[in-house]
C-alpha cells in the first residue's frame, strides 16, 4: 500500500502542525476536531503560519495556496475513511485515544496505518486499543512542528517492520528526518530533554539562579536556541509535569520526578505560553 492520502485527529498545537506538513509536501489530508470551534481555531493557526511563511519570504503564495487546497477540516471521523495513514493527536488521555481507535478500526481500511504522535504513553499499550498492531505505531512531532526536523519513528515488538519502513519515508517525504526507536517511555527526546527541564526548574526552586539567568547560561554557554525555563513555557507546564509524571511511574528514577513549584504552577494555572503566564509572561507579546 502507497500512502497517498492522510488523516489527523486532533487539530491543536500538534495536529495543526502535523496536517500542515503534511498537505505543505503534496498529500491530501485531512484533520478531525471534536466541534467546529477548535477545528476553525486550529486551521486559522495554520492559515497564519503559512502567510508568516509567505511574508517571511519562506513560502510563495501559490505554494500556500496549494497547501490549503490539499487540506480539508471535519468534525465527522467517518471522513478519514479513505486516508491511508492516520496520525492521532488528541489529548494524552488513554481513555479517549482507546475509544477513538476503536471507533477507527471500525473506518479504515484493514491495510490503513494508524499512528500515534503521543510524547510519553506507552505505544504497546495504544497498540492493545486496535484490531491492527501490526500496523501501529508512534509518530512523535516537535513543537513548531512546520520548524523541527525530526520525527521519532516509534516501534513496538508487533509492529510490521515494512510499516516502520514505510512511516519512515513518509516522514522523509514531508521533509523531516526520522530516526526509528523502540517503544520505551519517553523514547530518545524526551528521556533526556524531560530530566533538564526538571532540572532547571529545581535550579530555579532552590535560588541557585534567577530566570534569565538559568536561561542565558543555557543559551548562550551551550548554544541552545531557548534557555529550559522558556522552553518549558513553549512546551506548556501542564504537558511538561504530564510527561514527568508518567515517566517517573514508568522508571522509579528521581530525576523524572516533578519538582513542587512545577506542579504547584501547574495548579495554579500557569502553564506557559497557552495560559498566558508561566515562567514568563506572555500575555502582551512573546519573550525574547
Ligand atoms: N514559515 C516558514 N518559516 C518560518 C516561519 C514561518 N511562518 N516562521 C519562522 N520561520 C523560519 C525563520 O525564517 C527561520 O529560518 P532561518 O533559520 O532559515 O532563518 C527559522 O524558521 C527560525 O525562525 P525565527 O528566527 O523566527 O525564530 P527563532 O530563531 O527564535 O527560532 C524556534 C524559533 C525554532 C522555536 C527556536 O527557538 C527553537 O528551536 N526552540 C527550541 C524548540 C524545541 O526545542 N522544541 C522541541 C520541544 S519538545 C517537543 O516538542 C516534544 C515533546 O514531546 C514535549
Amino acid at each position: 500500500m502507497t500512502i497517498r492520502r492522510v488523516g489527523v485527529v486532533g487539530c491543536g498545537l500538534m495536529g495543526s502542525g502535523i496536517a500542515q506538513v503534511s498537505a505543505q509536501a503534496g498529500f491530501p489530508t485531512v484533520v478531525r476536531e471534536v466541534a467546529a470551534a477548535p477545528l476553525e481555531r486550529g486551521l486559522a493557526s495554520i492559515r497564519k503560519f503559512l502567510q508568516g511563511g509567505v511574508d517571511k519570504g519562506k513560502v510563495t503564495a501559490a505554494e500556500m495556496e496549494k497547501t490549503l487546497a490539499n487540506l480539508s477540516g471535519t468534525t465527522d471521523l467517518v471522513a478519514l475513511s479513505g486516508c491511508d495513514l492516520v496520525i492521532e493527536a488528541v489529548s494524552e488521555d488513554l481513555a479517549l485515544k482507546r475509544e477513538l481507535f476503536a471507533a477507527l478500526d471500525g473506518i479504515l481500511a484493514p491495510e490503513a496505518i494508524v499512528a500515534s504522535n503521543t510524547s510519553s504513553l506507552s505505544i504497546t499499550e495504544l497498540s492493545t486499543f486496535t484490531k491492527r498492531p501490526g500496523r501501529f505505531l508512534g509518530l512523535h512531532f516537535f513543537n513548531p512542528v512546520p520548524l523541527m526536523k525530526l520525527v521519532e519513528v516509534v516501534r513496538t515488538l508487533r509492529t510490521d517492520p515494512g510499516v516502520a519502513e514505510q512511516a519512515k519515508q513518509w516522514c522523509e517525504a514531508i521533509g523531516k528526518t526520522a530516526v526509528t526507536v523502540p517503544d520505551s517511555t519517553g523514547f530518545v527526546v524526551n528521556r533526556l530533554l524531560v530530566p533538564y527541564l526538571l532540572d532547571a526548574i529545581r535550579v530555579f526552586e532552590q535560588g541557585l539562579a534567577s530566570r534569565d539567568d538559568i536561561d542565558n547560561a543555557m543559551k548562550l554557554g551551550c548554544g541552545y536556541p531557548m534557555g529550559p525555563l522558556l522552553l518549558g513555557d513553549y512546551v506548556g507546564l501542564d504537558t511538561t509535569y504530564a510527561i514527568a509524571q508518567i515517566m517517573f511511574d514508568e522508571f522509579r528514577e528521581p530525576r523524572f520526578a516533578p519538582p513542587p513549584l512545577l506542579r504547584r504552577m501547574v495548579l495554579a494555572g500557569r502553564h506557559g505560553r497557552k495560559s498566558g503566564r508561566g515562567f514568563y509572561d506572555w500575555s502582551t507579546q512573546p519573550p525574547s
